[in-house]
């Protein structure tokens, strides 16, 4: 599963200062929250809290008691300022049945293979008529970086969905999508070694498919200049979705 293969165990400390595009990802989530009417999350489920970088803005904007957090990742979890929390994988959920009104989940869900099998763990834990609300990375994000890896056999890109897996997934689950928008960013970092550290510190990188040389390394940097630099410039490119659904009793 490729959970099992991403960083973030190892990234916990410095994720915060290098997490970007995840920042406004957690942002955009709460304000479309907000814009929705949403005043009140109290019994909330937040899926993959990590550090706490989208908690933390439930908290300020949001009234609540506690959000349960959880997480496969022990050092992300311990970094998180909220009380109730628990390391697990979101794929087994260790919650009774109708447990939460709300589950949540920011820049997560794109390391899950398989949706369907998340949403009807989500379905188990939730109570009738629960909402959901997801910022999900799509296909797109990185795409320069999984050109030239695919090129140049340096780095290796998570295989991301199209926003159209999720929304069929929501309706084959008997959700009701209330809410979808599909936004692209793009970050312009000084150099490429810049953004790979930066993208090392996110911890979202994924094992490479074999060994890899300096070679391997100089043409990447070599043809992702060449091919994508925009005034000295380099550009990664991301493609956010942001789902709400609910759920009929
Ligand atoms: C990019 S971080 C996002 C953290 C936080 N939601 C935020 O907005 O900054 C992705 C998080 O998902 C967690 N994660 C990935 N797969 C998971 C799984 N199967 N079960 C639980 N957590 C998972 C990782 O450990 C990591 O903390």
């Amino acid at each position: 599963m490729s959970m099992l293969t991403n960083n973030f165990d190892k990234r916990a400390k410095h994720y915060k200062k290098y997490a970007r595009i995840q920042k406004i990802a957690a942002e955009n989530l709460v304000n479309i929250l907000k814009d929705s009417g949403e005043k009140d999350l109290k019994g909330t489920l937040e899926l993959g809290a990590g550090s706490g970088i989208f908690t933390d803005l439930i908290k300020t904007n949001f009234d609540y008691e506690n959000i349960f957090c959880v997480d496969l990742a022990c050092n992300f979890l311990k970094l998180n300022r909220e009380s109730e929390k628990v390391q697990c994988n979101i794929l087994k959920l260790p919650f009774k049945k109708q447990s939460f009104s709300t589950v949540l989940s920011s820049s997560v869900v794109q390391w899950i293979n398989n949706f369907d099998e998340l949403l009807k763990e989500i379905n188990y834990v939730g109570k009738n008529n629960f909402r959901a609300a997801f910022s999900i990375f799509l296909k797109g994000t990185f795409y320069e970086m999984d050109k030239v890896s695919k090129m140049t056999g340096f780095g290796n890109v998570l295989k991301m969905k199209e926003s159209s897996y999720y929304l069929e997934n929501f309706y084959k689950n008997g959700f009701v999508v209330d809410f979808f928008y599909e936004e692209k960013y793009t970050h312009f970092f000084d150099s490429v070694r810049d953004f790979l550290n930066n993208h090392k510190h996110t911890g979202a990188t994924i094992k490479a498919k074999r060994t890899v040389n300096k070679g391997d390394y100089n043409s990447f940097i070599k043809y992702y200049e060449s091919l994508f630099s925009l005034k000295n410039k380099i550009p990664a490119s991301y493609n956010v979705g942001y789902f709400v659904v609910s759920k009929a009793s």
